[in-house]
């Protein structure tokens, strides 16, 4: 059996949940529920980012300790992740031992590589970035790039990672692996920033305490970013004496939005060729869901609550949404009327009607018992091209299209039924032969679909008639034409999705 172990970032905790942070944690999930259906033994990974400035100063203003600051919002990211139906098989906090021995151990294997060093840095700071940036870097007025506020001067006497040493390594890896980064676009802005040069970051400050001290220099703490980066290996028992953390690593894929590129593709595999630690697979990266053109984030005040929005679509239409609406790597814009409309047309229409209306004829025509598919049905071809591209649309990280090829099938099904019209036939062979045809498209797509609406479709699933979990469908042996044995009850139930008017 092979093993699949996905990222998503670890979130800070200076920010409740919002729709950006829901949206790369829903698109891993569904990426982890497809490999789980393929077969695979998955470990998909959540957590929060707890340490550094930032937080220190989230928590200084709500007049608390950082660790106590940081123990109100880590549960409101847990739940919120319950919520949207979110399976991550763990959620670490940077706060946790296990992360410091792993951040530890990191720190002195690339300090004895000798690519950690002591050297004084100047430069302008953004505090809500945590990164430095160059003069050209910034905005006019010395604004930051991201936030468009004001940056600090800061000059500190600190540890540097010898980034700049990395350059040939990293663009060597790039171009032997030229598929690691998807989709391909964002790869390219990876490449470009190493091209364009690579700085020496610091790893270390002095000014602040709210982190993990230096194993070999205590009077610095780890730089947020060295700290935070190391829980993907933290997770997986990486600085716990042993090699057990190669179970699991290499990583199969960091989700990443594409703010954090830098960070993901050019810091973190020069840190691990330092500390000699294989490289991850694979980076999968989105671009911004944007409230009427700018980012959402909390210092824009134009943040959106996911958890407001299933109150509207229900937690399958709100992941569905973020899954169908946006092509994974490029911005999106999130609106009500686009949630609403999707919803309308993809799940109330599309997929909802096709189940009620099949429940409906079987109800009357058929006894309310779902026949056998026909082993030459017209619909037969088709779903065996829609398993084959939707394995490879997700294999390409590239849900939408993943869901788009889907949903081909729904298409299919509801014109097969158009074409064929059993509502108007008299019940007997000719009925049951279109209907088993039907419950077998829907029963198809009830499988496909689980990896975005995994509770619908377990409703659904039972409603066709089928025993066990939809879940437990293995994507080869339960995805060929004719599974649908028939010969059990099917109901139809409460609609899956109303319409929303
Ligand atoms: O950067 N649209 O944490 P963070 C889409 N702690 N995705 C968005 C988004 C938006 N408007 N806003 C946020 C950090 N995201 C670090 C990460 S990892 C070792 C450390 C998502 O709380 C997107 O995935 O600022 C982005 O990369 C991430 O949240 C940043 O979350
Ligand atoms: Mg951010």
């Amino acid at each position: 059996m092979s093993r699949f172990y996905a990222t998503t970032p670890i979130y800070y905790v200076n920010a409740e949940p919002h729709l950006g942070h829901a949206y790369t944690t829903i698109v891993g999930d569904a990426l982890s529920r497809w490999h789980r259906l393929l077969g695979d033994e998955v470990l998909y990974l959540t957590g929060t980012d707890e340490h550094g400035l930032k937080i220190q100063q989230a928590a200084d203003a709500a007049g608390l300790a950082p660790k106590d600051f940081a123990d109100q919002i880590a549960p409101k990211f847990a739940d919120a992740w319950q919520r949207l139906d979110i399976a991550n098989d763990d959620f670490i906090r940077t706060t946790e031992e296990r992360h410091r021995a792993a951040v530890r151990e990191l720190l002195q294997r690339c300090y004895d590589a000798g690519d950690i060093e002591l050297d004084t840095y100047r430069g302008k700071y953004c505090v809500a970035c945590e990164e430095y940036f160059t003069e050209d870097e910034l905005l006019e007025g010395s604004l930051c790039p991201v936030h468009k506020r004001p940056v600090d001067d800061f000059e500190e006497e600190n540890y540097f990672f010898r980034l700049s040493r990395f350059e040939d390594r990293l663009l060597e890896h790039y171009r032997t692996h030229p598929n690691a980064i998807v989709p391909e676009f964002r790869a390219n802005e990876a490449l470009g920033l190493i091209r364009s040069g690579l700085r020496d970051f610091s790893v270390s400050r002095t000014s602040l305490s709210w982190g993990i001290p230096l194993p070999w220099d205590p009077a610095h703490v780890a730089y947020v970013w060295f700290d935070a980066l190391t829980n993907y290996l933290a997770a997986v028992g990486f600085g716990d004496g042993t090699d057990r953390y190669q179970d699991w690593w290499p990583v199969n894929y960091h989700l990443i939005g594409k703010d954090i590129i830098r960070h993901h593709c050019v810091y973190w595999p020069a840190m691990l060729m330092s500390a000699g630690v294989e490289l991850p697979r694979g980076w999968a990266v989105g671009g911004w869901l944007l409230v009427d053109g700018e980012k959402m984030a909390k210092s824009s005040g134009n943040v959106v609550t996911p958890l407001d929005l299933v109150d509207i679509v229900g937690v399958d239409g709100f992941r569905y949404y973020v899954l169908a609406d946006t092509a994974y790597g490029n911005d999106g814009d999130f609106s009500y009327d686009g949630l609403v409309g999707r919803y309308n047309a993809d799940l109330a229409n599309n997929l909802g009607n096709l189940a009620a209306r099949v429940a409906t004829v079987v109800a009357k025509k058929c006894g309310g018992v779902g026949p056998a598919p026909s082993a030459d049905s017209a619909l037969a071809e088709i779903a065996t091209a829609v398993v084959a591209d939707t394995t490879r649309r997700w294999d390409e990280v590239a849900p939408h299209r993943a869901l788009e090829a889907t949903w081909s099938l729904i298409h299919a099904a509801n014109s097969y039924l158009e074409t064929h019209e059993p509502w108007k036939m008299e019940p007997g062979a000719a009925v049951d032969a279109v209907m088993g045809d039907a419950l077998e498209a829907l029963r198809l797509v009830t499988i496909l679909a689980s990896p975005a609406l995994p509770g619908t479709a377990q409703v659904l699933w039972e409603r066709l008639g089928m025993t066990g979990a939809v879940t437990d469908q293995r994507i080869g042996p339960d995805t060929e034409w004719g599974g649908y044995l028939g010969g059990v009850n099917v109901t139809k139930g409460d609609p899956l999705f109303p319409r929303i008017t």
